[in-house]
């Protein structure tokens, strides 16, 4: 899942991205970045569909929901 959300996160909530302090997210770190805030995460990408901005093809959601009903795997 790293390369997902290297591609639709990493831009703005990086370290470094002007909204790191929202939700910071550091590929090299899957335990603060993800882990920690699965639920919250699910709730923007997947049910409230806020995140990202710009939104997200149905195949980037459909991957997102497959990798989390998996129990969001840190690979
Ligand atoms: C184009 C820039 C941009 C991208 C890309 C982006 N975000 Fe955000 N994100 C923001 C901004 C701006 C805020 C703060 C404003 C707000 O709270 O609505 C934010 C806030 C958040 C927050 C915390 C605040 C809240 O409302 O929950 C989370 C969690 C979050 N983003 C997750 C993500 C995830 C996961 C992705 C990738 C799927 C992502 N974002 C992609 C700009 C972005």
């Amino acid at each position: 899942m790293r390369p997902w959300f290297d591609k639709n996160c990493q831009s703005c909530h990086g370290s470094g991205g002007s909204k790191s302090g929202a939700w910071s997210y550091n590929s090299d770190n899957y335990e603060s970045s993800i882990k920690k805030h699965i639920s919250h995460l699910y709730q923007d990408v997947f049910v409230n569909k806020s995140m990202p901005p710009g939104g997200l093809t149905q195949a980037e959601l459909d991957q997102f929901k497959t990798w989390y009903d998996a129990g969001y795997p840190a690979k």
